[in-house]
């Protein structure tokens, strides 16, 4: 699969075959200038945008968006709302402490839908911290107990750019229990 640039909705959003999304309740977590989040609010969900910097959405007035402006990271923030969420989005943001929150924001059922950098993206390019690099198999690890329906690691090329970048993607759906 390909990806898109930051400025445009990525591929595994726009290409996957969702099922009918409408009223649906979406969580776009650090989500930068929100072009995955502002996808699924065209499809007719509500989103919520949680960014430590919303400033690139500040004229953003929709009825179905919120617009959480929260630091992550460093304790200010409160949880995360528990199964608050149909599906969850994370893309191009690690932060481990937030896996167990992130789970339990998702509904019974609900999705996630998680892609970013892999450790093998420090031999071609930024992020290096390992801190923001995902490890062999980590997101299939972390979610092991939930419904795998796409699972992808490796090499994706930006079909604008023709960047390169090494990520892994997970769609996956909560156990109903
Ligand atoms: C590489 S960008 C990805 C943005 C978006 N998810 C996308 O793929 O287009 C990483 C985002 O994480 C946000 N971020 C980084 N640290 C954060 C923190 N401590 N709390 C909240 N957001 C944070 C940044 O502000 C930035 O928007």
């Amino acid at each position: 699969m390909t990806h898109g640039t930051l400025n445009s909705t990525a591929a595994l959003v726009t290409e996957y075959p969702w099922p009918k999304l409408a009223g649906l309740k979406v969580l776009d977590l650090a989500c930068g200038s929100g072009r995955n989040g502002f996808w699924f609010l065209a499809q007719g969900c509500e989103v919520t945008f949680i960014d430590q910097d919303l400033s690139a959405m500040a004229s953003l007035k929709h009825d179905k968006a919120q617009l959480w402006q929260w630091n992550l990271e460093d304790g200010s923030a409160p949880p995360l709302p528990i199964e608050a969420f149909d599906i969850v989005l994370v893309f191009n943001y690690l932060h481990r402490p937030l896996f167990s929150q992130i789970a339990a924001s998702i509904k019974p059922n609900g999705l996630i839908v998680y892609e970013t950098f892999t450790w093998q993206q420090a031999e071609i390019g930024h992020p290096r911290n390992p801190d923001f690099l995902l490890m062999e198999h980590e997101l299939q690890s972390v979610f092991a107990n939930w419904q795998s329906l796409h699972y992808f690691e490796g090499r994706l090329s930006d079909p604008v750019s023709g960047a390169q970048s090494l990520k892994a993607q997970l769609i996956a759906r909560k156990p109903s229990q």
